[in-house]
């Protein structure tokens, strides 16, 4: 069957490197000012479609169970649906209180939770994308940084629950690339090596195709350097 997207509205969303769209709104756990109340944290925006839906009860009981690791990267998370407030506060009452799933039970989530029936918020951010769904939010994934700015968006459709390794490593690539002025390569782990900026001259080009120490030149665009795991442990855990 053709899609009718051309009548479909479309809703704007937020850049890389753009301010992170301003609102106030309540949650499970008061009223928030976003995002000047984090200002100074990480945070990571995330969406689900729907309270009492299953993939979004294993995503919180995920998030939920790792809140404290991303507290110690010093990142707060903020969840938000098209739903009301009293709806999150059964659900989330729900999952804590008979939800026994994967070794995870009596989970109590203890970030905030937004309210957008208004589909305020969700709008801002790109959130509903209509060819999905009209009325609920896609799982979208918003790191942003302690000055308020998008650094990284993923998007996945209401179907694929998100991969909560792939999140944390993403905040800390992204923590990485700027404490360190460096770029991760593919799969980066922690404690793997890192791409140096590329050369912006001949001589420098040539220099690092020639320097021995420090540097491994894969060719004069592409070189990498080692940064340690503890070193960046130490630069991250709680900044
Ligand atoms: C879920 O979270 O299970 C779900 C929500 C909306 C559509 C499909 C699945």
């Amino acid at each position: 069957m053709e899609s009718n997207q051309d009548e479909k509205q479309v809703n704007p969303m937020p850049y890389i490197g753009t301010k992170a769209p301003a609102f106030t709104a309540k949650t499970t756990q008061g009223d928030i000012n976003f995002p000047s109340d984090y200002t100074g944290k990480w945070v990571i925006l995330f969406s689900h479609p729907a309270d009492f839906t299953p993939v979004c009860t294993t995503e919180f009981m995920k998030f939920a169970v790792m809140e404290d690791e991303f507290e110690a990267l010093n990142c707060k998370l903020v969840g938000i649906s098209i739903d009301g407030l009293f709806s999150h506060i059964a659900w989330l009452r729900t999952i804590q209180e008979k939800i026994d799933y994967k070794g995870m039970k009596n989970v109590e989530v203890k970030f905030p939770l937004i309210e957008d029936i208004s589909m305020n918020v969700a709008k801002k951010y790109g959130m509903v994308q209509p060819e999905e769904s009209e009325t609920q939010a896609v799982r979208a994934v918003f790191f942003i940084n302690p000055e308020g700015i998008v650094k990284a968006i993923i998007y996945y459709p209401q179907s694929l629950g998100r991969n909560f390794d792939e999140i944390k490593r993403a905040l800390i690539a992204l923590k990485t690339a700027e404490e360190f002025g460096v770029a991760t390569p593919a799969d980066w782990r922690p404690g793997e090596d890192v791409i140096v900026p590329p050369a912006g001259s001949c001589g420098v080009a040539k220099e690092r195709m020639e320097s021995k120490d420090e540097l491994t030149c894969y060719d004069w665009f592409f070189c990498t350097k080692k940064l340690t795991k503890e070193a960046i442990d130490n630069a991250l855990l709680k900044q």
